[in-house]
């Protein structure tokens, strides 16, 4: 029976088989390396001229990059190899031969890479990447089962905008206008009502005609909401969610973040408690750097940027005007121009990877706000009956998983941190 490569070490000493791709492969003489990898890692095959057929070592030699075959040998230690073993081949089987593969080790440039990004998953540091959005969205998963969150799906397609109408996607659902999903947040909202904590998580869409680092125009956002909380709860919790993911991904992808070179350093240092900063506070650390940014802006990348680089951990920046901010939040009673809501600003430059705070849950004011943003009360008709029927201060956050997978790994832009980007240029592959 074939195991896999990251299985070798419980199996030195014996005969196994292995299937994958050729990942490279050298000769000299008498020997073949095959370099096989599997999805698992990758590991050195030796073909010995003297120990096979004539047939096998003149087939080990044709082998080209990303062909498809099956190794049958002996597993053996080595200690000079990283994976340790390594394995003495006895017989192969070439299922497909590869010719012309098009990414090879030279450099190719980024447009070429994403454009062949169903092959380029194949590479070393793509792997290392996408292991570990792999854990960071177990990692979450894990903290909200922990805890008792009821996990509650929400719907893609959508009659009404939930982050502002710029950014829908509109489609035709059997001849009426509908929008794919920009957030899971007002059905969490109706969740929460029913089983007190739940969370979502799934794609959301935005139309961003910003072609930046930070944006996709599809992008997987998990969404946790809570009836009986407030924003000082949000905020607590979103500090022990982040602080809980960067530990676990410490705990189990060394080697990726290896591989990415990402120094650790700076995650390692990630602990509580995180900064807490008032709008306010943040307008006049702005001022004191020279930043011209007037009370009443909103926050871009240049004002998230110089805020985070004052800090060695997450920052949550409290109490935005009220005037920026979504329909949906609630206005503090103690100055009704700031709104009850958080952003979490990453460090290193990622700028902001949750948003979210405390819903307005008054219906009379929520009729008044749907109203001043220009939204027609009638399309939110069942999200108001939340409203009606046993309102209760209630509060929930959005994590973005692409920006807080960049950041845990160190990367520039979020691209490559998807299986497959959709950006404004990109719809293919
Ligand atoms: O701040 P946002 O817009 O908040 C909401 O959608 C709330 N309804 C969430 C909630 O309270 N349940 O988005 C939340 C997060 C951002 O902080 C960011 O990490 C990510 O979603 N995000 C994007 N990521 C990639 N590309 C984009 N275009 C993104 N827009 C938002
Ligand atoms: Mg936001």
């Amino acid at each position: 029976m074939a195991i896999t490569i990251s299985q070798l070490k419980t199996h030195i000493g014996q005969t196994v088989t292995l299937n994958g791709w050729l990942y490279n492969q050298r000769s000299s003489g008498k020997l073949v390396f095959l370099q096989l990898r599997d999805g698992t890692d990758v590991v050195q095959c030796v073909v010995a001229k003297d120990t096979v057929s004539p047939e096998q070592f003149e087939l080990a030699k044709k082998i080209t990059q990303e062909s498809s075959l099956s190794v049958s040998g002996a597993v053996l230690e080595d200690k000079r190899s990283p994976l340790g073993v390594e394995i003495h081949v006895a017989s192969v089987v070439l299922h497909q031969l590869a010719e012309n593969y098009p990414i090879t080790p030279k450099e190719h440039g980024t447009a070429f890479l994403f454009d062949h990004r169903h092959l380029w998953l194949r590479s070393r540091r793509q792997h290392a990447i996408l292991r570990i959005r792999s854990r960071v969205i177990k990692s979450i998963r894990d903290f909200f089962d922990q805890r008792d969150f009821i996990n509650l799906d929400a719907p893609i397609f959508t009659p009404n905008a939930c982050e502002g109408t710029s950014t829908l996607f509109q489609v035709d659902y059997f001849g009426q206008p509908a929008y794919l999903t920009q957030s899971g947040q007002l059905y969490m909202e109706a969740g929460a009502m029913a089983f007190g904590k739940v969370y979502c998580f799934g794609p959301t869409f935005r139309a961003e005609k910003s072609k930046t680092r930070r944006h996709l125009t599809e992008f997987w956002m998990v969404e946790p909401e809570v009836a009986f909380l407030d924003l000082d709860g949000d905020m607590a919790l979103a500090e022990e969610f982040i602080l809980a993911i960067v530990q676990d991904v410490l705990a189990h992808c060394r080697p990726e973040l290896a591989t990415l070179e990402r120094q650790l350093e700076p995650l390692e240092k990630i602990q509580p408690p995180f900064p807490r900063l008032s709008y306010d506070d943040a307008i006049t650390l702005l001022h004191e750097v020279g930043n011209p940014i007037q009370w009443g802006d909103d926050f871009g990348a240049d004002e998230e940027t110089i805020i985070s680089k004052q800090f060695d951990r997450p920052v949550m920046i409290h109490r935005y005007p009220a005037a920026v901010k979504p329909f949906y939040m609630k206005q503090d009673p103690a100055n009704p121009r700031v709104a009850l809501c958080v952003d979490m600003i990453a460090p290193e430059g990622v700028g902001e990877i949750i948003g979210g705070g405390q819903r307005e849950d008054s219906l009379v004011s929520l009729e008044t706000k749907l109203r001043t943003h220009g939204l027609d009360p009638a399309v939110f008709s069942w999200y108001l009956d939340l409203r009606r029927y046993g309102t209760v201060p209630h509060a929930g956050f959005g994590l973005g998983i692409e920006r807080t997978v960049a950041w845990i790994c160190g990367l520039h832009h979020v691209r490559e941190t998807i299986p497959f980007p959709r950006l404004m240029e990109r719809l293919t592959p």
